[in-house]
């Protein structure tokens, strides 16, 4: 059957500051989300967060960008900022950059990775979401998954996975993007991944059957609002098994921490740390940044699970890696390269204190 996965989510309110979400903002979300699914709207749905950031997971059969799936995102985040507001929680409606729907929440703030899909025997899913990052966190783990043969040995022993994978790349500042093959194209292609704050995978796709196999959200928040209101903090959805990549190979990038930009005021450098979901919690200097994996088997679009994959103790080194990583780049406090290089920074004084110090800023001879 053809089935459409759709993740869409939105920061409408921290519990407390921006570290968390508010037990009754999860229940309103469930309270919507029920009716669209006694409705007919929805086949399933999972309502869940990470740190302080909503998250929507539907299943349903209108095909990707509906209108009507996407009202009741929007709809679903307004009456969770209602509740929001009346707890007085942190940066209520924070996401929602219009009041305005104009049928889809694309460039209204919310984070949006949909895919339709013809749901295999076994269709086995992990769903990526992450806090106190931006959309090109995805970069890194999805090259290991999908072009490393080190990380994902199917790549080199499965017969169905030896073609590989065509990457969809998006240049978010200038709104172009480009096909690249692996494994002949990887250099050419790491050119791009490797600079994650202007170029972010947006899809990957099995080269000999064309079918989908990932896709994330690459939403820059900061550039649709054209000022800071918080990070992307994106989601990723990932096909496993069969001729896509294992669940453990999926999850294999996140056994080391990659560094990612956002943490406190979006403006610096961390370690991604994968949790729980009860442990997505980002505290420490609002962080470090958080993954959590939500693992689903889809039958008849039921969405069969969540099974929360990073609540193993395979994954304490890598929490423990992500502490050190955090202790060693914050003793740097407000410098480079834990504080972001002027131009990526979300925050910044440099403008008044220039202003300031006008007469004081003579030239070198
Ligand atoms: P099973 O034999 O348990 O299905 O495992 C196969 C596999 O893909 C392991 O990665
Ligand atoms: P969020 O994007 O998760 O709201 O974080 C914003 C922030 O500034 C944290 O310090
Ligand atoms: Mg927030
Ligand atoms: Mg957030």
């Amino acid at each position: 059957m053809k089935l459409t996965l759709s993740v869409i989510k939105a920061d409408i309110g921290g519990y407390v500051g921006h570290c968390s979400s508010h037990p009754d903002v999860l229940t309103r979300a469930e309270k919507n989300m029920a009716a669209a699914k006694k409705a007919g709207t929805l086949i399933d749905y999972h309502v869940t967060r990470c740190g302080d950031d909503l998250q929507l997971i539907m299943t349903h059969q209108k095909g990707e960008e509906n209108g009507e799936i996407h009202k009741l995102s929007w709809d679903t985040f307004l009456a969770c900022t209602d509740v929001a507001k009346k707890l007085k929680l942190h940066g209520a409606g924070q996401d929602l950059l219009s009041d305005a729907f104009s049928g889809n929440v694309k460039g209204m703030g919310p984070g949006v990775a949909e895919m339709e899909i013809e749901e295999r025997d076994a269709e086995s899913i992990v769903i990526f979401m992450a806090d106190k990052t931006a959309s090109g966190a995805f970069n890194l783990p999805l090259y290991k998954i999908f072009a490393d043969p080190f990380n994902t040995v199917g790549l080199v022993i499965a017969g169905n996975m030896h073609g590989g994978f065509a990457f969809e790349i998006h240049d978010v500042k200038e709104h172009k993007k480009v096909m690249l093959n692996a494994p002949e194209e990887i250099y050419d292609m790491l050119v791009f991944l490797g600079a994650p704050s202007r170029y972010a995978v947006k899809a990957v796709f099995h080269r000999e059957t064309k079918d989908i196999a990932a896709v994330s959200s690459t939403q820059r928040l900061s550039m649709m609002a054209g000022r800071y209101v918080g990070k992307d903090d994106p989601v990723c959805i990932v096909r496993c098994q069969g001729y896509f990549p294992a669940v453990g190979e999926v999850l294999e990038p996140f056994a080391g921490p990659n560094i990612v930009e956002g943490w406190m005021r979006g403006s610096h450098h961390g370690p991604l740390m994968p949790t729980s979901v009860a442990q997505s919690n980002p505290t420490r200097f609002d962080g470090p940044p958080r993954i959590i994996a939500a693992g689903f088997q889809l039958s008849g679009g039921m969405l069969v699970g969540p099974n929360d994959l990073f609540d193993d103790p395979a994954f304490d080194n890598a929490r423990k890696q992500a502490n050190d990583i955090a202790d060693i780049l914050r003793r740097m406090g407000p410098f480079e390269p834990h504080r972001l290089p002027l131009e990526e920074m979300e925050y910044t004084t440099l403008p008044q204190v220039m202003k300031k110090l006008k007469g004081r800023l003579i030239d070198l001879d």
